[in-house]
């Protein structure tokens, strides 16, 4: 590997006077030649089951932006698709299954051969390795994460429903937690074997959960993280939940920020932060995108332990040309 500032700054030494990026969702429907692969497919996971597609638009973002990191590309919700739940990505609508606790409270997750059915995600791993010079991450969604969307269907859009649910029903929700658990420790460890070099967990709904955050979500994450091997990295974004509620409970010590916490709260403590640019800040002008790079340049160069990412995942209005503007002066300072 030619570039590890990405690496050391998760292990919390890069030394190197850089600022290691890469982006959440970095790949994806705001570059013109991801767009053009995907009007190919007219089925989403039929797309991402073809490696080679998948290398392909793992490549396109490092081919246009000066990045430190790869991220494979799949989705979070490859695992209850490989357990037997149809799931579409209907336009506007976000991603639609066919079949959820809440239509059928006796949901049945299909968990034979799901790991074997998983297996296009650690082939494309492979190829993507033999291919590039930066780090490559693997990823999955957490337990709680996979089980909203499990529960609804769909992405929620109220949130009662599911805190009555686990009220009601601990022992069954336990239940399909621990399972998604024991699955994403697979998942997670096949895709290490294949070449990922570290892991981001994302709780994208963790925030929803409230107090009862550490019971239903942290508590199967920690469990993740602890059937790690030790020299991988694990990095938690907990999207709408702040690291220093639940930080004592954790043994996790990198985190990707959201938009809304401060960086500097964590920056000098023994952890490592990603984060937390609003990607909405990508439509400034390029005099003010500018500004900020040397800004953050400037504040945060000397540190080992920082990672520049966004707090939320690029969006599709998001012009990729400014992306470029704000990267290539991220760079030109990190090569001085
Ligand atoms: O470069 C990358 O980061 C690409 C890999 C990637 C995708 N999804 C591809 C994708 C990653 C890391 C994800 C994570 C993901 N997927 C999350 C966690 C991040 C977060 O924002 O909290 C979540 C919640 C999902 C679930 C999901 N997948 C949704 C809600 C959608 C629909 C719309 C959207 O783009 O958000 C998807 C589909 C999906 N996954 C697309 C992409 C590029 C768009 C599909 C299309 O082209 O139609």
């Amino acid at each position: 590997m030619k570039n590890n500032n990405f690496l050391n700054a998760l292990n919390k030494n890069n030394d190197a006077l850089n600022v290691p990026v890469w982006l959440l969702r970095q790949a994806g429907r705001y570059l013109p030649e991801y767009r053009e692969v995907r009007a190919k497919y007219p089925d989403f996971f039929e797309m991402i089951k073809s490696s080679s597609v998948c290398k392909e638009l793992t490549l396109q973002p490092l081919r246009r932006f000066p990045l430190d990191a790869a991220i494979t590309f799949t989705d979070i919700l490859t695992i209850p698709e490989a357990m037997g739940v149809e799931i579409k990505f209907i336009k506007g609508q976000g991603p639609v299954f066919a079949d959820s606790v809440i239509n059928n409270p006796k949901l049945k997750l299909n968990y034979s051969n799901y790991l074997e059915k998983l297996d296009y995600v650690f082939e494309a791993t492979e190829l993507i390795k033999s291919e590039i010079e930066v780090p490559l991450i693997g990823f999955s969604g957490s337990p709680w994460t996979l089980f909203v969307y499990l529960f609804y269907g769909r992405s929620p859009r109220n949130y009662e429903l599911i805190n009555s649910y686990i009220k009601s029903e601990p022992e069954n929700t336990h239940a399909i937690l621990e399972v998604l658990s024991n699955a994403i420790k697979e998942y997670i460890g096949a895709q290490i074997k294949s070449g990922a070099d570290c892991i981001q967990i994302f709780d994208s709904w963790g925030g929803i959960l409230g107090d009862n955050f550490n019971e239903f979500s942290l508590k199967y994450i920690n469990d993740i993280s602890k059937s790690l091997d030790g020299d991988i990295p694990l990095i938690l974004y907990a999207k709408g939940n702040k690291v220093s509620n639940f930080l004592t409970n954790t043994d996790i010590n990198c985190f990707n920020l959201d938009c809304d916490e401060d960086i500097d709260a964590y920056i000098d403590m023994s952890l490592t932060i990603q984060g937390n640019f609003d990607p909405v800040d990508f439509h400034k002008d390029n005099s003010e995108l500018i500004d900020i790079a040397d800004l953050i340049f400037e504040k945060y160069h000397t540190k080992p332990n920082y990672i520049f990412n966004v707090g939320s995942g690029i969006t599709p209005d998001i012009n990729p040309d400014k992306v470029s503007l704000f990267l290539e002066r991220l760079r030109i300072f990190n090569s001085k």
